[in-house]
């Protein structure tokens, strides 16, 4: 199945936010998603015939884009549409003159971790306690890609 990218509309936010609650230990809410939008940030629904199978949000910055957020559904995972979803957004960026890509994620998380290794992203650098955790806060491994 081919897979198309549109963006995301104030009208998505009831199922992107409900798929980020399956998705995440830790999920944005509603909010988080409409002020994205509402900011101008860069954000994607991947759709298969008419379901959602992901999302993404990015965020625009002089020379380079910020991944904020990227899922795959988690029945869907694993059978290349976070990849597919990835080169989406490296095109994006690279329409929006990036020429660097830049991302947090979670030390733990070995599925995000892996899905950028892959990619080419390599470790720049950390934030302390930058995300909230079970017990208190965990840092954030930020990565950054050439575009
Ligand atoms: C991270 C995520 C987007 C990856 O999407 P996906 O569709 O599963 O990724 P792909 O199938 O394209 O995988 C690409 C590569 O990433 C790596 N990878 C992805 N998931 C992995 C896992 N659970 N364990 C190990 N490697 C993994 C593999 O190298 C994989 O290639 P391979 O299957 O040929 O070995 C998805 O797991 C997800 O939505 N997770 C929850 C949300 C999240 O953590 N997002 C990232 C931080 S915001």
């Amino acid at each position: 199945m081919i897979p198309c990218y549109v963006p995301m509309l104030p009208i998505d936010l009831d199922a992107v936010t409900d798929a980020e609650q399956r998705c995440h230990g830790f999920p944005w809410t509603r909010g988080n998603f409409a002020d994205s939008l509402a900011a101008g940030y860069g954000a994607w629904l991947a759709r298969e015939e008419a379901h959602m199978t992901g999302y993404a949000v990015m965020m625009r910055a002089p020379d380079e884009a910020h991944l904020l957020n990227i899922t795959i559904l988690p029945d869907l995972q694993r059978k290349g549409r976070g990849s597919a979803l990835l080169r989406h957004l490296f095109d994006q960026a690279r329409t929006w003159g990036a020429t660097r890509m830049l991302l947090e994620v979670r030390p733990g998380n070995a599925s995000g971790l892996a899905l950028y290794r892959r990619h080419d992203f390599s470790e720049i650098g950390r934030r302390r306690d930058y995300y909230p955790a079970g017990a208190g806060r965990e840092d954030a491994i930020v990565m950054a890609r050439a575009l």
